[in-house]
C-alpha cells in the first residue's frame, strides 16, 4: 500500500498533522507503536495529570477549605483507587475519541514499531512478532519524548519513578522527594501534598519553574509552600538507590557543598525529558540530530532528507502539546504549498498547580539582557473583589509593554484560572495590542480578568484603579 504521508508517533504532534494531512486530500497513515493513540499527553502526560489535579485539589478543598465556606465535613476519605480509576476513564475517553477522529478522517491507523527501511519504505514491527512494510511519499516524524533518568538515580519504575508510574499509585505515600522543581515536579508534587503526602522537592537552581519569569517562581514557591510542600534549591542530587520499600536520596549543595540526604517511600525523578528517536532507522535514512538528540529541521520543519518532516518533542523548542500541535497543522499545509506561519514567541507556558502559572513572550530578564526599554506593570490578585469570594488571593498578573511604543512584550501570571485567562494575553500580543489597548477594553465584573485590565493600567502609566 502507498500512501501520501505516513505519520509515525500519534501524539497531539502526529494526531493532529495526520487529520490536518487528511484534511487537505492526502491519504494518509499513522503508525503507533502503544495500543492507543493520543501519545504521551492523553495517555501518560497532560490529560491523566490534569485529572488528579482535580481530584486532588477537590480533596484539599473540601479538607481544608469548605469549613470557612459554612460547609462542615464529617468522615472526609481519599479513595485512591477509586481516584485512579477515573483518571483511567478520562484516559480512555480521550483516547478513544483519536480512534473516532482517525476513522472519520479516514485516516489508515498502524500499531506497531515504525522504523525507515528507506525515505520512502516504512516497517511496522507489531506485537505479534509480524512485520508489515509500507510506501509512502512523505513522512511526518512525531516520535515525542521520554523522561531523562540519569543511570546514578537507577530508576526502577517501583520506587524510583518518573511521571508516568507517579500517575498510577494506588495508596497514598507518606513520603515522596521529587528531583526537579519544574512543571512535572510542581505539578505532581501539589497532587501529593494535597493528599497528605510528606514532599520535599530538591533542585539544582535557585528557584522553581526558572524557565519562567522570576516573579512567578517566587509567588508559586510562596503558595506551594504553604501546603506543605518543602523546597530544597541549589541542591544537586548525585545518586538516589532504593529498596523494596524506601528510597535514599544524595545531594550537595552547589555553593557550600553541604550533603543532604532524604528517605522517602517514593522518589519522583523530573528533571526534563530526551527526544526520542530509538530504533526509527534515521540512520538508515541519513537523517540527522542535533547534540541533545533532537531532530534537526530547517524553517519549513522539514528534516535533512527531502520528504521528510519532524514535528513536536522530537525537535527543538518547548516541549508542549500545543506547540507539537501548530507544527503538525504547519508541515500538514506546507506540503500541499501553502504559506503557514507558527509565532514561537507567542505560546503559551501554563503550569498547573494552584494558584496557576501562565505566560506569554518574553520575560523581564530576557528584554533587560536585550536592552529593550520597558514599562512593567503589577496587580495582585488579592485586590480583586472575585478573588476574595472564592478565597483565591494569591498571585498576580504582569504585564510588560514596550516603554516607547507601548506594545505589549510579556504577560505572566499566577492566579486562579490563569491558564485560561492567557488567551487573552496571546490574542492581544497576536494583534500587536499595546497595554493602554488592554486597558480600555471592558472586562466583567466580578471576574478574575480584571487583574489582567488593572495590570494593563498598571503598565499604561501606573493608574491601576483598584489599588
Ligand atoms: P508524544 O505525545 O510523546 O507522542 C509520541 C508518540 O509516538 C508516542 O505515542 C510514542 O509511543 C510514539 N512513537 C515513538 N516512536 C515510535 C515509533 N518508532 N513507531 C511508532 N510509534 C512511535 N504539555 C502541555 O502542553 N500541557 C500539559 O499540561 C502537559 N502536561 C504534561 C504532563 C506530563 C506528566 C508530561 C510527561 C508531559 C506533559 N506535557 C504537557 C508535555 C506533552 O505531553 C508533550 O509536549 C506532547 O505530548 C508532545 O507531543 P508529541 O506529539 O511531540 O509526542
Ligand atoms: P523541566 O525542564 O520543567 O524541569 C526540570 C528541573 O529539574 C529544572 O528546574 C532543572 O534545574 C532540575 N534539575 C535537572 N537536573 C537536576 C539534578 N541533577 N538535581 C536537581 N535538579 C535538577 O522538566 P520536567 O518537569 O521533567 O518536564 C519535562 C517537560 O514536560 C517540560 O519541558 C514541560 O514542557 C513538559 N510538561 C509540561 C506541562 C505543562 O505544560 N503544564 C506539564 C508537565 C510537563
Amino acid at each position: 500500500m502507498k500512501y501520501d504521508v505516513t505519520v509515525i508517533g500519534s501524539g497531539p504532534g502526529g494526531y493532529v498533522a495526520a487529520i490536518r494531512c487528511a484534511q487537505l486530500g492526502l491519504k494518509t497513515a499513522i503508525i503507533e507503536k502503544y495500543d492507543t493513540l493520543g501519545g504521551t499527553c492523553l495517555n501518560v502526560g497532560c490529560i491523566p495529570s490534569k485529572a488528579l489535579l482535580d481530584s486532588s485539589e477537590h480533596y484539599h478543598n473540601a479538607e481544608k477549605r469548605f469549613s470557612t465556606h459554612g460547609i462542615k465535613v464529617t468522615g472526609l476519605k481519599i479513595d485512591m483507587k477509586q481516584m485512579i480509576q477515573r483518571k483511567d476513564d478520562v484516559v480512555s475517553q480521550t483516547t478513544k475519541g483519536i480512534d473516532y477522529l482517525m476513522n472519520k478522517n479516514k485516516i489508515t491507523v498502524f500499531h506497531g514499531h515504525g522504523s525507515f527501511e528507506s525515505a520512502t519504505k516504512i516497517s511496522i514491527a507489531k506485537k505479534d512478532g509480524s512485520t508489515e512494510t509500507i510506501e509512502t511519499d512523505k513522512t511526518i516524524i512525531a516520535t515525542g519524548s521520554k523522561p531523562i533518568t540519569p543511570a546514578s538515580f537507577n530508576y526502577d519504575k517501583k520506587r524510583i519513578i518518573t511521571s508516568t508510574e507517579a500517575l498510577n499509585i494506588t495508596k497514598v505515600p507518606k513520603t515522596m522527594t521529587i528531583i526537579g522543581a519544574g512543571v512535572i515536579g510542581l505539578e505532581l508534587g501539589s497532587v501529593y501534598a494535597r493528599l497528605g503526602t510528606k514532599v520535599d522537592v530538591v533542585e539544582y537552581a535557585d528557584s522553581a519553574i526558572g524557565m519562567m519569569d522570576k516573579d512567578l517562581g517566587k509567588e508559586l514557591t510562596r503558595s506551594l509552600k504553604k501546603i506543605g510542600i518543602k523546597f530544597h534549591f541549589k541542591y544537586m542530587v548525585k545518586e538516589v538507590t532504593a529498596t523494596a520499600t524506601k528510597t535514599k536520596l544524595v545531594a550537595e549543595h552547589r555553593d557550600s557543598k553541604e550533603a543532604l540526604s532524604i528517605d522517602a517511600e517514593y522518589c519522583l525523578v523530573a528533571i526534563g525529558r530526551y527526544a526520542y528517536t530509538d530504533k526509527l532507522g534515521l540512520d538508515k535514512v541519513g537523517i540527522t540530530t542535533d547534540k541533545r538528540g533532537r531532530i534537526e529541521v530547517d524553517h519549513n520543519l522539514q528534516t535533512n532528507v527531502p520528504g521528510i518532516y519532524a514535528i513536536g518533542d522530537v525537535i527543538k523548542g518547548a516541549m508542549l502539546a500545543h506547540k507539537a500541535e501548530e507544527e503538525g497543522v504547519f508541515v500538514a499545509e506546507r506540503m500541499v504549498g501553502q504559506h503557514p506561519h507558527i509565532n514561537y514567541n507567542l505560546i503559551p507556558g501554563v503550569v498547573y498547580t494552584w494558584p496557576e502559572v501562565a505566560a506569554v513572550g518574553k520575560t523581564e530578564a530576557e528584554l533587560k539582557e536585550a536592552g529593550t526599554p520597558i514599562k512593567v506593570g503589577k496587580f495582585p490578585f488579592k485586590a480583586l473583589g472575585r478573588a476574595r469570594a472564592s478565597m483565591d488571593t494569591e498571585g498576580l498578573v504582569k504585564i510588560i509593554s514596550h516603554k516607547e511604543t507601548d506594545e505589549v512584550l510579556g504577560v505572566h501570571m499566577v492566579g486562579p484560572r490563569v491558564a485560561d485567562i492567557i488567551a487573552e494575553a496571546v490574542t492581544a500580543m497576536e494583534f500587536r495590542a499595546s497595554a493602554e489597548d488592554i486597558s480600555r477594553m471592558s472586562h466583567a465584573h466580578p471576574t478574575y480578568t480584571e487583574a489582567v485590565k488593572e495590570a494593563a493600567l498598571a503598565a499604561t502609566d501606573n493608574r491601576p484603579l483598584h489599588i
